[in-house]
């Protein structure tokens, strides 16, 4: 009998006492709950604030200068310009002369974290094209951009000299010395060119076109194509119908640069498909023919076509490896014909001098 009373009031819900056992309980639930939940939204909200004010402290302390900056880059995209930054007063004058044998006291930048940095977030991405030139050049605009973004990274104060129709990037001097600028395959708009112009002094020009006999943005000025030996090649020219039958002059790589620039130290090279047949995958490399030679080269805009992927690649996967150069601004023309990426030395101790200390 009183089992059975037991086993009623346990399963049936129809009962008083039961009614009365299932509201306490059900309310008993209901407050748990919600006092949970209120603790656990104090705790999170509490520890939130801490975490945002901490980081904001830590970043403060870290990268006084960069705070703005910072919270803007998050617009930039490959596929467009990037719009210039304000043009920050740049007084060449003013500079101290470059002493490029000595480290500056007080360096802006350290060079070598800057590599280590770059190399980290490089390598990563360009694990994935190890054995796909093809898929690195067509994926480099849209992959390797990330690392602009990297804290040491973006802090380097590049400048952009937009002609209208392509940017050519630079940094500039944070010394007064001769700065050499090489142009491969000079365009006849020549705005980038004047721009430096104005705010560097001392600047001295070589340029290469095969297709124009006169440029007088440069110094000195060549009409021909650099090629891997001393004869003719042909070039086409997209704005001239008839010149699949033409043939341009053209002057040896290693005699350009041993001759007519006769530098060693190339502070700015541009480097556009009308260079001709230079072998840059040959020259930029560590143990490369520049190095062979003494030269050094401390900046390098550099514009290439679909066709180029495999000397991309032969240059890049040693480069990036190297930790010498690092790569920014990569960006693809509208129809993807052209990829443009800017490089920085980071590593060769008289273009860290003159551009990162
Ligand atoms: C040019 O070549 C000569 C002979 O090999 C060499 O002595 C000189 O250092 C080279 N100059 C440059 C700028 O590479």
């Amino acid at each position: 009998m009183v089992n059975y009373q037991l086993l009623r009031n346990d399963f049936s819900a129809n009962t008083e006492k039961f009614k009365e056992f299932y509201r306490y309980r059900k309310s008993v639930f209901y407050y748990c709950g919600i006092i949970l939940i209120v603790v656990f939204l104090a705790v999170n909200f509490l520890s939130y604030d801490d975490e945002t004010i901490d980081s904001q402290e830590q970043n403060y302390a870290e990268h006084p200068r960069n705070i703005v900056a910072e919270q803007e880059s998050g617009q930039k995209l490959p596929f467009t310009t990037t719009p210039s930054p304000p043009l920050i007063p740049y007084k060449y004058e003013e500079l101290p002369a470059c002493d490029l044998s000595t480290d500056s006291p007080k360096p802006l930048h350290n060079a070598e974290a800057i590599a280590n940095e770059f190399f980290k977030c490089a390598s990563m991405i360009l694990l994935r094209f190890a054995m796909n030139p093809q898929g690195m050049l067509f994926n480099w605009p849209y992959t390797i951009y990330v690392c602009d973004e990297e804290d040491l990274s973006s802090r380097i104060p590049l400048i952009s000299f937009d002609n209208g129709q392509k940017q050519y990037w630079a940094v500039l001097p944070t010394c007064q010395e001769k700065t050499t600028l090489v142009t491969l395959g000079a365009s006849e708009n020549t705005k980038s060119e004047e721009d430096i112009k104005k705010l560097l002094k001392d600047l001295e020009t070589f340029g290469t076109d095969p297709f124009h006999g006169k440029n007088n943005a440069y110094g000195k000025f060549n009409q021909v194509a650099l090629s891997t030996d001393d004869h003719e090649i042909s070039m086409v020219d997209s704005n001239d119908k008839f010149s699949d039958k033409n043939f341009v002059a053209t002057v040896d790589q290693r005699e350009f640069f041993n001759v007519t620039v006769g530098t060693y130290k190339i502070d700015m090279l541009w480097i556009t498909p009308n260079a001709g047949n230079f072998e840059y995958e040959k020259y930029l490399n560590k143990d490369g023919e520049f190095e062979k030679m003494g030269v050094k080269v401390c900046q390098i805009n550099i514009e290439i076509t679909k066709n180029d992927a495999d000397k991309w690649f032969k240059l890049i996967n040693p480069l990036v490896q190297e930790k010498r150069f690092i790569f920014m601004r990569p960006m693809a023309t509208e129809g993807g014909e052209l990829i443009r990426t800017y490089l920085l030395n980071v590593a060769d101790p008289e273009c860290v001098r003159k551009y990162l200390q």
